[in-house]
């Protein structure tokens, strides 16, 4: 019996052949303030799926999060609005900058909870990172109005949601910048990997000097930055993988309505990232579990089906947070989803023999141990 992962990126020849052009043209990177060849093939077709005025390219989505802190100018003395159950970067940026994370609750759909944003505003807050989990957007347009009454920056994280749509406007390109990640296992690969979206041109340059230490010309520092180029043949696999995209997107959604309509027999899993008014790329398929999480986490396991939990922990709660004295907060909507939530696996490499093991073995788990 195969073990089935949660996620696993789809590789083939186009892949293949676009690494071995890098290698044989000898330039593995470019230190320029554009970026190289396959960067920006990379970058243009990411602003074509957008339609967004830049692209910036980077070698992480935590890259991307922290250059755009940087190139906004959020650092000391500031406060930034973040969600508590998301993945550890969204928040780790914020104090990388040097500013403070004010941990807000999440809703129902695990987004972030923007009455819970307004009510968490003070003098000091310079910007609110939404995060689109799982693939599935946040609700935007009430949080950007709000966010714009307030001159506050909305920075999206959009690392787990490249090519979910909001109201017909693709996810990213809502707020002042967006934020995606291409690691390994997400909607679009190149190992690793990030991009910054922004309509400012201001914004873009400074995204680009953060992304090459502030330089222009020679080594002239013009403002603080770091290496975070993303090499050129990690490029050339994204670009074969945009490519590739919407057959991804389609894959994934066909999978976890194939899920879905299986785990429809199981009283007690219930899906609650379904709004008619945008599009979810399932990065994952993620049920809540009225009881037993643990119990039918472990049972899939042990029969070969990678389901997972993301996130055990919401962050404020995490042993650096509490260290530093985040975790006495209550979030109850985070914590009760870091106690419920399951992922399964929808990803478009599984054969139509695993997807019917995903969901026989999910419905035998789920019936058995929720009754
Ligand atoms: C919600 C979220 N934010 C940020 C990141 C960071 O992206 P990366 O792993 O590319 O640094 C990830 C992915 O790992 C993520 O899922």
């Amino acid at each position: 019996m195969s073990f089935i992962p949660i996620n696993r990126p789809v590789l083939g020849e186009e892949e293949k052949r676009a690494v071995l052009s890098v290698l044989e043209s000898g330039r593995l990177t470019d230190s320029s303030y554009e970026g190289g060849r396959y960067v920006k093939e990379f970058e243009g077709k990411v602003r074509r799926l957008l339609g967004s005025r830049h692209v910036i390219a980077v070698n992480s989505g935590t890259a991307a999060l922290h250059a755009s802190l940087l190139a906004l100018g959020v650092g000391e003395g500031d406060e930034v609005i973040v969600p508590s159950f998301t993945f550890v970067a969204t928040a780790n940026v914020v104090l990388a900058v040097g500013a403070k994370p004010v941990f807000v609750d999440s809703k129902e759909d695990y987004n972030i909870d923007v009455d819970a944003v307004k009510k968490a505003v003070t003098k000091r807050t310079k910007a609110v990172i939404p995060v689109h989990l799982y693939g599935y957007p946040a609700d935007m347009d009430e949080l950007i109005e709000f966010a714009r009454s307030r001159s506050i920056y909305v920075v999206e994280d959009a690392a787990e949601s490249l090519g979910a749509t909001y109201r017909g406007r693709q996810s990213g390109t809502i707020g002042d910048a967006g934020c995606f990640s291409m690691y390994a296992t997400k909607v679009v690969t190149s190992g690793e990997g990030g991009m910054v979206s922004t309509d400012s041109d201001e914004l873009a340059d400074r995204l680009r000097l953060v992304r090459n230490h502030g330089m222009v010309h020679g080594y002239d520092t013009k403002h603080l930055g770091f290496n975070y180029r993303l090499p050129e043949p990690l490029a050339a696999i994204g670009s074969v993988q945009m490519d590739r995209l919407e057959g991804f997107i389609s894959a994934r959604e066909r999978n976890s309505r194939y899920v879905l309509e299986r785990a429809g027999e199981v009283e007690g899993a219930e899906f609650t990232q379904d709004g008619a008014d945008r599009r979810h790329v399932f990065y994952l398929l993620t049920l809540n579990l009225r009881k037993k999480r643990d119990s039918v986490l472990e049972r899939l396991n042990s029969r070969g089906i990678g389901a997972a939990v993301y996130f055990k922990t919401p962050v404020h709660r995490t042993p650096l947070y509490a260290k530093l004295g985040f975790s006495k907060k209550r979030l109850p909507r985070a914590e009760m989803a870091s106690k419920h939530v399951i992922s399964l696996p929808v990803h478009p490499g599984l054969s139509g023999e695993e997807l019917e093991r995903v969901a026989d073995e999910f419905v035998a788990a789920a019936s058995s141990l929720l009754k």
